[in-house]
């Protein structure tokens, strides 16, 4: 089911630059969808016409069918939650709890379903013991959650994020991607996060869309679009790094597939099939010493 309309949607900032040419891409109820481009290709500017921050200079943005324009305001806030891709933009109040707080008093709910929206999303972003803390004395990652909660505690949804690995380490990258996958299959939320690192893909999303100089250059299944490489490398991307091993190898002739593992299970399950095909029975165990 359609959740999201974005309708031929062109925007030019106040100095000219266009920034988006006439995007059209429908967004699937409880999809993860990845929104995939160099730097300057238009990510941020696209995600910021789903809540409706920046008005498309031509074509229409559609929620539940309806042009986003005629909904109203708070109701788009509350259904379409943004994270932006640096914490330090979106936490303001001088406590943890205040700042998840913030967005269902704005919602004008009562003292209790303000208090359970906030420990429930405390809970489900795995912050509940930092509720008092000033958010000045989290770190970038907790910061990052705390965003995060903030606007579960809206129950949105369609959760957009904005690059929201940039700036953690490989734990924390591997830690948000696990909550972020959690709540899009537990808890339904659909989801749409820029990046422009091609190793989370296939590893987490069911669908990408390829941005390149404010256009959708391809939209589909990573299996789809990672098969596309000369694509990829027209807009500046790489393929995942597995992929370009599987690849590296069969150019040298070292070994045959029909389709090209993206990820190290896909890859895995490739060679233990092979050995098995070899071998027989079970893998062996391949020495990588001599
Ligand atoms: N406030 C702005 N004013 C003018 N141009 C902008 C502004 N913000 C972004 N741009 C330009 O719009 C294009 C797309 O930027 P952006 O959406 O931030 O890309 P991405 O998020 O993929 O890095 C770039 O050419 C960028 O320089
Ligand atoms: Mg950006």
């Amino acid at each position: 089911m359609v959740i999201m309309q974005i309708k031929n949607v062109q925007y030019r900032y106040h100095d000219g630059t266009d920034a988006l040419c006439s995007i059209n891409l429908d967004i699937l109820k409880g999809e993860f969808l990845a929104i995939l481009g160099q730097n300057g290709s238009g990510k941020t500017t696209l995600l910021k016409h789903l809540n409706g921050l920046l008005k498309p200079t031509a074509g229409e943005v559609l929620l539940d069918q309806k042009t986003l324009t005629r909904h109203s305001p708070n109701e788009v806030f509350q259904k379409v939650g943004i994270v932006f891709q640096d914490p330090n933009d979106q936490l303001f109040a001088p406590s943890v709890w205040d700042d998840i707080a913030f967005g269902p008093m704005n919602m004008g709910l009562s003292g209790n379903e303000i208090s359970q929206r906030v420990n429930d999303a405390l809970i489900m972003v795995d912050m509940a013991p930092y509720a008092k803390k000033p958010v000045d004395a989290l770190s970038f990652g907790q910061k990052k959650r705390v965003c995060i909660a903030g606007v579960l505690a809206m129950k949105p949804e369609i959760l957009v994020l904005d690059e929201p690995t940039c700036g953690l380490d490989p734990v924390g990258v591997t830690s948000l991607m696990t909550l972020l996958k959690e709540l899009n299959q537990k808890h339904g939320i659909t989801i749409i996060m820029a990046t422009n690192i091609v190793d989370l893909v296939p590893v987490y999303m069911n669908r990408l869309a390829i941005m390149y100089q404010g256009a959708l250059l391809r939209v589909g299944s990573p299996e789809d679009v990672f098969s596309r490489i000369d694509e990829i490398r027209h807009a500046y991307l790489e393929l995942p790094q597995i992929a370009q091993l599987m690849l590296t190898l069969r150019d040298e002739g070292s070994i045959s597939m029909d389709s090209l593992p993206l990820t190290i299970g896909e890859a895995r399950n490739y060679f233990i099939h092979k050995l098995n095909d070899k071998y027989g029975g079970a893998p062996r165990r391949v020495s990588l010493v001599k």
